[in-house]
């Protein structure tokens, strides 16, 4: 029997239009959205050790590994917090969940 698939669907505040792609088990949220070209900062290479990977999980965080001490410190520093946001390195996906995640307008240096 096959696994239902994880999907996760990333919506932009910048106008650009939403897109869902398919997630395996054991993917963050960053790998997802680094595999498909959605620019999302990871300063820190992925390893809790920043706040730059912030987004807001709109539908499905429920399913998401529980946030540590340390992730909702580094929140606590990213811009703009809210009570859905989280680290997107640190929200490791499994088999069918379907995930709904907003990118914050993302600040590049240089541009
Ligand atoms: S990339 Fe640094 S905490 Fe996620």
């Amino acid at each position: 029997m096959s696994v239902p698939a994880t999907t996760i669907t990333f919506q932009f505040n910048d106008g650009q239009p939403a897109q869902t792609h398919v997630a395996a088990s054991g993917e963050s949220v960053l790998d997802v959205a680094l595999n498909n070209g959605i620019q999302l900062q990871h300063n820190c290479g992925g390893v809790c050790g920043c706040s730059t990977c912030h987004v807001y999980i709109n539908a499905g965080g429920d399913d998401l590994p529980e946030i540590s001490d340390k992730e909702e410190d580094f929140i606590d520093r990213a811009e703009n917090p809210r009570i859905n946001s989280r680290l997107a390195c640190q929200c490791v996906v499994e088999a069918d969940m379907q995930l709904v995640v907003t990118v914050p307008p993302q600040h590049f240096l240089g541009h």
